[in-house]
């Protein structure tokens, strides 16, 4: 069983494969309905609509040299396999966002995984990429968006060490006053 921050790490690589320089992840995790809902929205190269359709079928893909792209299929398994589903909106040459949604408490439900890990891997590899996290647990929410940092830096790269370790405390913290409740 694969880890949500997994899916959601090969989710933002297809928008960062589509040129995406926006991209935003919004995890709410809601006790009351019981869903857990995950949405990556970028503005990347989009797709048609028949592709967007087609590429939760494993044996659709763009890539000339696999046939098989599993990025979106497994994400959509694992969905529809705790009582949820997935939903790609998308349109060429604006963008793409993808929604999957799960039962919070089905047992079958992976467990949200690292993501801070997940979260610094992509600013670290994409510094260049405006990236968004929101995190609702019940009413609470948790906001990073690089582009406020990047701000503040100026001239000074997201990338530099120092600058990945506050990012790490702050997500830390974030994480952590989300409830003590939310999944690390
Ligand atoms: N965010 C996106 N923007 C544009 N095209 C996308 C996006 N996500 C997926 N696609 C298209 O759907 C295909 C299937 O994606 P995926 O299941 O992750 O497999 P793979 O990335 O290995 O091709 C991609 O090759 C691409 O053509
Ligand atoms: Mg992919």
């Amino acid at each position: 069983m694969k880890e949500i921050s997994l899916h959601i790490l090969d989710i933002v690589q297809n928008s960062i494969a589509a040129k995406a320089d926006s991209i935003t992840v919004k995890i709410v995790e809601d006790l009351t309905t019981d869903t857990l809902v995950i949405e990556i929205i970028d503005n990347g190269s989009g797709m048609d609509k028949e592709l967007a359709e087609r590429i939760k079928d494993p044996f659709t893909t763009g890539r000339k040299t696999r046939r098989v792209g599993l990025g979106v299929p497994l994400l959509y398994d694992a969905c529809t396999r705790c009582d949820g589903n997935l939903k790609i909106q998308s349109e060429r040459g604006k963008g793409t966002t993808v929604i999957a949604w799960f039962k919070h408490s089905h047992i079958d439900r992976a467990p949200l995984g690292n993501m801070i890990e997940t979260i610094l891997t992509i600013v670290m590899g994409n510094p260049e990429i405006d990236f968004i996290y929101i995190h609702n647990y019940n009413s609470k929410e948790f906001r990073f968006d690089t582009r406020e940092i990047k701000q503040a830096l100026g001239e000074v790269s997201i990338n530099e060490p120092q600058v990945l370790s506050w990012i790490k405390g702050f997500l830390e913290e974030g994480f952590n006053s989300l409830s003590g409740g939310a999944e690390k």
